[in-house]
């Protein structure tokens, strides 16, 4: 598996399809929704499996010394296989490396465990998204 940032219009179709389709679909919500206005701003990562793109995490930068990880998702054939970790390590390589202190995000209810395993930790419940799930903030501090 290679994870990097996509690099044609086909893997940026791709990346952003996974996202949609993981993270808006389900919910009805329009193609497009996926995106935000930070996407120029913010650093992107694909896991790619054969050529197929299985996952996406992407990293925002909110202070001089925080981090945020934001819109992970494993394409759902490929969830429990190791590759949402492996995009999160990546991800928090990126952040240490670049002065951060601490990591935060906002975890989906159905994702806490998932987090926690990666060593985050609970600090409050935060929005609802959609009217219908509920988003808890955790962060990670550099080790
Ligand atoms: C949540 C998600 C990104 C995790 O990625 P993944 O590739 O499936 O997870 P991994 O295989 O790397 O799992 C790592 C560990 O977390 C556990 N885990 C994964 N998803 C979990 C979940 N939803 N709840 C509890 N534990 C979970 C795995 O069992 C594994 O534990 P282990 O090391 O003890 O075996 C992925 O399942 C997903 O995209 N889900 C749908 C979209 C979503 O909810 N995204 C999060 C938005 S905040």
């Amino acid at each position: 598996m290679e994870i990097r940032c996509p690099q044609t219009p086909q893997e940026w179709e791709a990346y952003y399809q996974v996202r949609y389709r993981e993270l808006r679909q389900p919910w009805n919500q329009v193609p497009g929704s996926e995106k935000d206005h930070l996407e120029h701003l913010a650093v992107h990562r694909a896991a790619y499996l054969d050529g197929y793109t299985v996952g996406v995490g992407r990293l925002d930068s909110v202070d001089e010394t925080t981090a945020q990880i934001r819109f992970m998702a494993v394409s759902k054939g490929f969830q429990g296989k190791g590759i949402g970790r492996a995009i999160m390590h990546h991800l928090e390589e990126l952040a240490w490396k670049n002065g951060n202190k601490t990591i935060i995000l906002h975890a989906r209810e159905i994702a806490l465990d998932f987090y926690a395993k990666e060593g985050y930790e609970y600090v409050q419940k935060s929005h609802l998204l959609f009217g219908e799930i509920q988003h808890f903030l955790m962060q990670k501090k550099k080790g």
